[in-house]
């Protein structure tokens, strides 16, 4: 009878221990399979919003990989792939320049005599006078572009006028004659292309004007609103200022606020951005890259 009272003592003496192993290992079985981490999931998760942290729902080693990332570098990155590969800026997304539009004409680069471009339309805009056809075709994307220009310019009480656009080799032999006759050789090629040389012959080109200027091709429709404006402006719809101030002596031409050449939005933003001339963006982006 003692024994027996002194057996069920000894047991009773080791059950909490039992007790203890058997939670231990119901314990050791949840960690293992992560059952721990999601009962316990929502007493962390009240916590944090007690404390007024936020919630966080990624990865928590994903924002310590960040924190070991190089910061800011030093020098900006330049426009190249460099900026493509920085994701956590939002980046418009980037145009392919438009080699149809590209086309180089200059001083030392002519269309041949036969030349006539593709798709010549008439922009449905203002133009400074009626008159001779011709001169107010441009190519179709060229004409599209320019009336998207107008308009945009109208929406800000500014009013252009389309002057000269189109202008075959015939036509531009005649324009370069007379400016010689009238000025000399040397000033005439300061001011007009020699036939075959000229951007107007590739349907590119397009002079505009303004009232404040009297409706002429004047150096002085830069300093107007309206000169300013398409200044400003131009590259949003393709088109670059061809002969800009200070780079006469890269161009070969005098200053020509007037003298708008389509080259397409991404060439004509970046030379805009850039403050290139089209020679200078053709030999840095598109020369370059082949
Ligand atoms: N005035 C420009 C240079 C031309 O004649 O084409
Ligand atoms: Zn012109």
């Amino acid at each position: 009878m003692k024994t027996r009272k002194k057996q069920q003592q000894q047991k009773a003496k080791f059950a909490p221990f039992l007790l203890l192993l058997l939670i231990f290992l119901a314990v050791s079985f949840m960690v293992k399979n992560n059952w721990l981490d999601e009962l316990l999931a929502p007493v962390f998760s009240f916590m944090e919003a007690a404390a007024g942290e936020p919630t966080n729902e990624q990865n928590p080693n994903e924002q310590d990989i960040d924190a070991e990332e190089p910061t800011t570098p030093e020098t900006p990155a330049a426009p190249d792939q460099e900026s493509e590969e920085n994701e956590s800026q939002p980046q418009e997304p980037e145009e392919e320049p438009e080699l149809d539009y590209l086309i180089l004409v200059n001083k030392e680069i002519a269309l041949a005599e036969d030349y006539v471009p593709p798709n010549l339309t008439i922009p449905s805009v203002r133009f400074s006078q009626e008159g001779r056809a011709e001169i107010k075709h441009l190519q179709a994307a060229a004409a599209q572009a320019l009336e998207e220009l107008f308009a945009a310019a109208e929406e800000e009480d500014i009013i252009l006028y389309a002057v000269s656009g189109y202008r075959s080799y015939a036509l531009q032999k005649s324009v370069y004659n007379r400016h010689v006759q009238n000025s000399g050789q040397a000033y005439a090629d300061r001011i007009s292309a020699r036939p075959g040389h000229s951007e107007h012959q590739t349907g590119l080109a397009m002079d505009i004007t303004s009232k404040s200027v009297g409706f002429g091709l004047k150096t002085k429709f830069g300093e107007t609103p309206e000169g300013q404006w398409v200044a400003e402006n131009a590259h949003r719809f393709g088109f670059i200022i061809r002969y800009p101030e200070g780079k006469e002596d890269l161009t070969g031409y005098n200053y020509e606020p007037w003298h708008l050449r389509y080259v397409g939005k991404a060439a004509a933003q970046t030379i805009f951005e850039q403050d290139l001339i089209l020679e200078e963006y053709i030999r840095e982006y598109i020369d370059a890259a082949r």
